[in-house]
C-alpha cells in the first residue's frame, strides 16, 4: 500500500519521540513492502516562533491531504505568557476541529511487566483494560466564551458547555460499536444531576443504547463518582464514553493506572478523512533535548495509526508485540524505574524496539 503521513513533531520532547516512531514506521513499511511518504510540518510553539501562528495554513492543508497525522507534543514555558496573543495549545485544538476529529480514543491498558511502576496497588490495577472515547470538538472547549469588564471594574468570564443531539449520537455510537468488539460493556459519564448539557447526553445516549445496542451492558456514572471508581475498581470498566472536559480530566487520572504517562498513545478520529495520533504525555520541557524521553507512547501511537487509518492490522500488532518484548527483556527508560535505578535513553530504547520488530 501507499500512504502519506504528516509528522508534526511540535515542541519539547516532541521531535525526539517522533524521530523514534518514524524509524519504527519506516522499518515496518519496508518489511511489508508498503510505501509511506513522510512530510514534516510545524505546530505549536515552534510554529508561533517561525510563522506567528500555532497552526500555519500549510500545516492544515498538508494534514487534510494526508492519510494520517502523527503528532509529538505542543507547549512549553517559553509560550506560557498569559497575555500572549496566541498559545501552542490553540494549534492542537484547531487541527482537531479542522480535521473533524470528534472522537479521542485513549486505551488504558496495564502492562504486566510494569505493574510495580504504578502508584496504585497491583491487586487493584492488574488486568485493567479500558478504552476511553472522549468527545473532542464540542462542550466547554468550544462553546461561547468570553471575558468582559463590568461597570464596577470587576471582570466576568465564562465558558459554556454546548452539545447537540448529533454530536452526542455519533460518539456514543462509535463507543458502543467498539464495546461490541470487546467485553460488551459501555459506561457513559456525565454530570446530569447539575448540568443541562449532561442531561442531553443522558437522554440521547440512553435512547440509542436501548434501541440499537440492547445486547450491551450499559451504565451511567456521574463524573465525580467516576473519578473515585477509576481508582477503586478500574477493572470493572470496558469502554467509557464522555464529553470533552470530563474526558480530558478522567484520562489523565486513568493514565496513572498503568504507571507511566510515557506508555500511553491516543488516536483522534472523525467520520472520514485522516486521523491524528499522539502520545498522551505533553512536551515535558524539563527533559527536552536530554535524550531520555520514553518513545514508547509515540511508537504505540504509530501502531494505532497503522490500525485505524491505514487498515494495517498485522503491522499494528507487530509494533505492539515488539514493545511488549522490549519490556519483558527488562529495558526501561528513566520514567519507568525508581529514581537512581539504571535506565536507557530514547535512542537505545528505539533501537531495542527495532530489533524486536
Ligand atoms: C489533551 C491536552 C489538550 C486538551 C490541551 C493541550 C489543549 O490536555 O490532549 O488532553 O485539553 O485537550
Ligand atoms: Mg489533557
Amino acid at each position: 500500500m501507499k500512504a502519506t503521513i504528516v509528522l508534526l513533531p511540535g515542541d519539547g520532547i516532541g521531535p525526539e519521540v517522533i524521530r523514534s516512531a518514524h524509524q519504527v514506521l519506516v522499518q515496518v513499511a519496508q518489511s511489508h513492502g508498503h510505501t509511506l511518504d513522510f512530510q514534516e510540518h510545524t505546530i505549536g510553539g515552534i510554529a508561533i516562533d517561525r510563522y506567528g501562528d500555532p497552526l500555519p495554513d500549510q500545516t492544515t492543508q498538508a494534514c487534510k491531504r494526508s492519510d494520517a497525522v502523527l503528532l509529538g507534543a505542543v507547549g512549553g514555558p517559553k509560550w506560557d505568557d498569559p497575555n500572549a496573543k496566541t498559545r501552542p495549545e490553540a494549534g492542537l485544538l484547531k487541527i482537531r476541529k479542522e480535521l473533524g476529529l470528534f472522537a479521542n480514543l485513549r486505551p488504558i491498558v496495564t502492562f504486566p511487566e510494569l505493574l510495580d511502576s504504578s502508584p496504585l496497588k497491583r491487586s487493584i490495577i492488574e488486568g485493567t483494560d479500558i478504552l476511553f472515547f472522549r468527545e473532542l470538538t464540542g462542550g466547554l472547549y468550544f462553546g461561547p466564551s468570553g471575558c468582559e469588564t463590568l461597570p464596577d471594574g470587576q471582570q466576568r468570564a465564562y465558558s459554556t458547555a454546548v452539545y447537540t443531539t448529533h454530536e452526542v449520537e455519533r460518539i456514543v455510537r462509535m463507543a458502543a460499536d467498539a464495546a461490541r468488539t470487546r467485553r460488551k460493556k459501555l459506561t457513559m459519564v456525565d454530570k446530569a444531576n447539575v448540568l443541562e448539557a449532561s442531561r442531553l447526553w443522558r437522554r440521547v445516549s440512553g435512547q440509542i443504547m436501548q434501541e440499537q445496542y440492547p445486547d450491551l451492558d450499559y451504565e451511567v456514572v456521574l463524573v465525580d463518582s467516576m473519578a473515585m471508581h477509576l481508582l477503586s475498581r478500574p477493572t470493572s470498566f470496558d469502554v467509557v464514553v464522555t464529553s470533552n472536559m470530563f474526558g480530558d480530566i478522567l484520562t489523565d487520572e486513568a493514565s496513572m493506572l498503568p504507571g507511566s504517562l510515557g506508555m500511553l498513545p491516543s488516536a483522534s478520529i472523525g467520520s472520514s478523512g485522516p486521523g491524528l495520533y499522539e502520545p498522551i504525555h505533553g512536551s515535558a520541557p524539563d527533559i527536552a533535548g536530554k535524550g531520555i524521553a520514553n518513545p514508547l507512547a509515540t511508537i504505540l501511537a504509530a501502531a494505532m495509526l497503522c490500525r485505524h487509518s491505514l487498515g494495517l492490522h498485522a503491522e499494528a500488532d507487530q509494533i505492539e508485540r515488539a514493545v511488549r518484548k522490549v519490556l519483558a527483556q527488562g529495558h526501561r527508560t528513566a520514567d519507568l524505574v525508581p529514581r537512581g535505578q539504571p535506565s536507557i535513553g530514547t535512542e537505545a530504547m528505539t533501537q531495542k524496539v527495532l530489533e524486536n520488530l
